[in-house]
């Protein structure tokens, strides 16, 4: 991902715009991030938002709506937080940390949406908590962290990982799948709008992409094959 570009890049400041997990008060109330527009508005949560495009400009498509980044590379969490900073982009902010504990300290239905596009999905370093969306706890929290009637959107280029991802959700009953729709900032031929994707689409690679949607509390139901019908 440029890392001689990110590394160039001395003068960057995220104050006001990018938080780190660790020096912030747990359990995480939004109001800490967004002030008092968490108490009105509502919020969607990126995981994994690298250089931060998709907060960018989902954030410029939609004012009326928070969008909360969580990414674990300082060098990219930098970059994405100076980059909302010089955009002026009062309704994003960036978190650093792991997705598992952010999604921990935030509070139970805390979101109306959650995107995830391009997750690692092979990590070199083998460790379970890493490969999103195949670990238990990490769905669990995506469970919880939903309101009901919240859409998930994946998207990702590892045909393999995503058919592992369609056997994880197997097991769910909180998250039913649903037609994918891209985001109201991805570009005419895109299902994310990422930089991830924009890379990926010149490079000719296949992308995949599935939605699926938060259940209310009393209607669980979710099949494996949901999820697949909804594949794109
Ligand atoms: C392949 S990049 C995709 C970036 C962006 N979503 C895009 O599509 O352009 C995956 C990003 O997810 C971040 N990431 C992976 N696992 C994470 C975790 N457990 N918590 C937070 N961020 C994570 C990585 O640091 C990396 O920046």
């Amino acid at each position: 991902m440029g890392r001689s570009h990110i590394r160039s890049r001395r003068n960057s400041d995220p104050t006001g715009y990018g938080f780190s997990l660790e020096e912030l008060p747990s359990p995480l109330d939004p109001a800490v991030l967004f002030g008092d527009a968490a108490r009105t508005m509502p919020l969607e949560i990126e995981i994994g938002s690298g250089k931060g495009t998709f907060l960018v400009a989902e954030g410029e498509a939609r004012p009326d709506t928070l969008f909360l980044g969580i990414e674990r590379a300082r060098r990219y969490w930098l970059y994405a937080a100076d980059r909302l900073r010089r955009r002026e982009r009062g309704n994003s902010r960036i978190l650093r940390g792991d997705a598992v504990e952010a999604l921990a300290a935030l509070p139970e239905a805390v979101a109306s949406g959650l995107h995830i596009y391009f997750p690692d999905p092979w990590p070199k370093r083998r460790h379970a908590r890493r490969r999103l969306l195949l670990n238990p706890e990490f769905l669990a929290g995506i469970e919880r962290a939903l309101a009901p009637g919240g859409l998930l959107r994946v998207v990702t280029d590892a045909a393999d990982y995503f058919d592992a991802i369609g056997e994880s959700l197997s097991d769910r009953d909180r998250l039913r799948g649903v037609p994918y729709e891209p985001p109201a900032s991805a570009r005419p031929g895109e299902l994310a709008g990422s930089n991830f994707e924009r890379k990926y689409r010149i490079e000719g690679r296949p992308i995949h992409a599935f939605a699926a949607r938060r259940t209310a509390p009393d209607r669980a139901s979710g099949a494996p094959e949901q999820i697949r019908d909804a594949v794109r």
